[in-house]
């Protein structure tokens, strides 16, 4: 589909990957709202793009309804979702200290996973009133699940069931949305430098970065802006997810 001149909500686009979706999108003339709860860096974000930031926590049906309402007051309705909003904390089913508190569990399924079923929903809704384009199509949701959906290491139960849920819902939500002339597709990154992996030390990078075949490097938020705008752009891509990922395939630690 088209970008320019259309609205588009990136969650999380304050940093890593959000960000480079938020930064590939502008630059292909895209008005950009970026949803995240990091409210100074993401204004700083918003205004070197010429978009907007709404504060929104993308787990709570108020939240995100009230940001939508403000992006669409700005921008029009939304054509163009990405879900990035995650969180990855580790922790082991049974660990030293006993069973995972199931509320660890619950926080993790909330973010990312409802998270993204919440912007989905919400973005379905803004797309389905727009005019469709020559080939019928009025909108694009691009989700985030993770190799992890697929390879969940050790500690990372509820990361894994989170993004396995996304992974699952993307055919069922292409399926759905089909009829809006909607198209969903999610992409699976593996390892990616952004804040949430500068946090390791160099050493534990340089051995994440050991385990990838080719290039044994950790991705850039800007190739993962690559994939989103392609994603966008070609009509014909539907209800697929696609690994990003240097051909890794995660050992169980
Ligand atoms: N970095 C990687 O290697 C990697 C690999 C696979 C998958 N992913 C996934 O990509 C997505 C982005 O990850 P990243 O590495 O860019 O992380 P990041 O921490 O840099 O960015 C995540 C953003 O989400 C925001 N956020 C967190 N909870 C939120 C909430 N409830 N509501 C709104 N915003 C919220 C944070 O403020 C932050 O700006 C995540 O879903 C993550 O699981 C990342």
């Amino acid at each position: 589909m088209e970008f320019n001149g259309v609205a588009a909500v990136v969650t999380g686009g304050t940093s890593g990957l959000g960000e480079g979706a938020a930064r590939a999108l502008a630059a292909e003339g895209c008005k950009v709202a970026i949803f995240d709860l990091q409210e100074e860096r993401g204004r700083q974000v918003a205004d070197e793009l010429g978009g907007i930031f709404v504060r929104c926590n993308v787990s709570s049906s108020e939240s995100a309804e009230a940001a939508f309402a403000a992006a669409r007051e700005a921008h029009g309705p939304c054509g163009i979702a990405v879900n990035c909003a995650g969180i990855a904390p580790g922790s082991r089913i049974l660990g030293k200290s006993g069973p995972m508190p199931l509320e660890n569990f619950d926080k993790v399924i909330q973010v990312n996973l409802v998270g993204s079923f919440n912007v989905m929903r919400l973005a379905a809704a803004d797309m389905a009133s727009r005019e469709p384009n020559a080939d019928g199509e009025r909108g694009a949701i691009v989700n985030t699940a993770s190799v992890a959906a697929f390879e969940g290491q050790i500690g990372q139960v509820a990361y894994s069931a989170s993004k396995g849920g996304v992974v699952a819902m993307t055919l069922q939500a292409a399926r759905e949305l089909a009829r809006e002339g909607i198209r969903v597709n999610t992409i699976a990154p593996g390892l990616f430098m952004t804040p949430m992996m500068a946090g390791f030390t160099q050493e534990v990078q340089d051995s994440l970065a050991a385990t990838l075949p080719f290039p044994q490097r950790l991705g850039q938020p800007k190739e993962y802006g690559m994939l989103v705008e392609q994603i966008v752009k070609n009509p014909i891509l539907n209800g697929e997810t696609i690994r990003l990922d240097c051909a890794l395939r995660m050992a169980p630690r």
